[in-house]
């Protein structure tokens, strides 16, 4: 039996409000103001706000160790190598595997177009292991993704399926946003080759049930591919009791530098994919005709690596470790109550996916009768508030609200409750800005 990581670890302290305004601290950005208020950052989910050790990490390195990384024989040279190689340590640590699982890519869309197109070459790309045509997809076969997933981790699939002539089926959600599970025990069938799910929706925050559709995955002998990109920063992950095959998610969403991604995969998985890039780098020897690569990590990192933002990566996951995980995840629990109770009391105010059971991040996107979402920002922005507005990159599951944008307020381990309660304050000003009174049609 899989385990689903709460949201709140009941063993875990949140922490204290002296904490968290000691973390503060540690965001240089977050004492600025914007339009002549302080800065309320709530656009954690597009991208985390660093603290000052990856800022300094990345410009370290640069001031003293900057060189390209596994073939020089000068100091420099040896320096990066070992910051780099560390860095993929660090990773492995975080996530409990073993280093050379984790690949690094320059993001999350490039980890999961990587598995994708591997799994389409598995038959025919060169460099494939023996075990690669236990992976290879074809008419017959299907792709099980569900209706929650961010396009990184949609069309990908869709393309694998065009190109392969296997079939895209998707979990759906119910009314209220949670996925449907009896629809999910159906759609896995022996034929599901890969399921490829979001382990938090980037738009209603919620905790994929994964102890349900894992072993529904496993029971069909399919490979699953987790899409940890709003889980990473928020709860404890661990692959290996998750039972995934591959995790993936971008270093910019945990508090590390944009340009850099992680991809997870099982070892045995990984050595027998073939390369998705090729060049320098990852292989052991060229001949004119051909190549032989290298086994996981290099085969699937050629040319030159993102150095700094990797380095940069490991600092912001001693940071967060630090803190500790569960303590981050038993913090934003509390906040993202508060969040969804606070919002709850505004009128003409609908919270997408309020209603499904699962436990959530801290994480809301709203729909304000009447006015455009884009409308909607501006007004918090005024106040200094931001927030994300559109379909955040999950068109379908807009389409499945009735919707074609929400406005996103999404919590980091430096969200206060003040800045909460501030934030459900301007979301109550929006139609009242705009001349509507409580219950009217614009
Ligand atoms: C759930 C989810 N998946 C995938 C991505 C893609 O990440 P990136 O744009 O960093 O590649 C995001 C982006 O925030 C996301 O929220």
């Amino acid at each position: 039996m899989t385990d689903v990581l709460p949201a709140a670890p009941s063993t875990a302290a949140p922490l204290s409000a002296g904490e968290i305004d000691a973390v503060r601290q540690r965001f240089p950005i977050l004492s600025r103001e914007v339009n002549g208020h302080p800065l309320t950052y709530l656009d954690t989910a597009a991208t985390a706000q660093k603290p000052d050790v990856v800022i300094e990490a990345e410009s370290a390195f640069y001031r003293e160790s900057n060189a390209a990384v596994h073939r020089g024989a000068h100091t420099l040279a040896g320096e990066a190598t070992e910051l780099y190689e560390d860095a993929r340590l660090t990773v492995a640590a975080f996530l409990g595997v073993d280093e050379h699982e984790i690949v690094f890519t320059s993001h999350a869309t490039e980890a999961l177009n990587l598995v994708a197109y591997a799994l389409g070459t598995a038959s025919i790309g060169r460099g494939a292991g023996a075990a690669a045509a236990e992976f290879a997809l074809g008419p017959g076969d299907e792709i099980v993704v569900t209706e929650l997933e961010h396009h990184a981790n949609l069309i990908p699939w869709q393309e694998l399926a065009a190109r392969t002539g296997a079939t895209l089926r998707f979990i759906p959600v119910h009314d209220h946003g949670g996925l449907d599970l009896d629809a999910a025990a159906s759609i896995i069938s022996e034929r599901t080759r890969v399921l490829a799910i979001t382990h938090v929706s980037n738009v209603t925050g919620a905790v994929t049930p994964l102890d349900v559709l894992v072993p529904l995955a496993r029971a069909a002998g399919a490979l699953v591919v987790l899409d940890a990109c709003q889980s990473a920063p928020h709860l404890p992950l661990r692959p290996r009791e998750l039972d995934v095959d591959i995790a993936v998610f971008s270093g910019h969403n945990l508090y590390g530098p944009p340009g850099n991604g992680v991809l997870y995969g099982r070892a045995a998985l990984l050595d027998a994919l073939p390369p998705f890039l090729y060049g320098g780098s990852m292989i052991t020897t060229v001949t004119m005709e051909k190549a032989e690569y290298l086994p996981s990590p290099q085969r699937f990192e050629p040319g030159t690596p993102r150095i700094a933002q990797a380095i940069g990566l490991a600092a912001a996951i001693r940071f967060v470790q630090e803190v500790r995980m569960e303590r981050i995840a038993a913090t934003e629990h509390v906040l993202g109550e508060r969040l969804l109770a606070g919002l709850s009391t505004v009128p003409d105010v609908r919270v997408l996916g309020a209603g499904s059971p699962e436990p959530r991040v801290a994480l809301a996107s709203i729909v304000v009768d009447g006015v455009h979402a884009h409308d909607a920002g501006q007004v918090l922005d005024e106040v200094g508030i931001a927030a994300r507005v559109g379909h955040h990159c999950a068109q379908p599951l807009h389409r499945r609200f009735g919707v074609t944008a929400s406005l996103r307020l999404s919590a980091g381990l430096y969200t206060t409750e003040a800045e909460l309660d501030r934030a459900v304050e301007a979301v109550a000003s929006i139609r009242p800005f705009f001349g509507l009174s409580e219950g009217e049609q614009s």
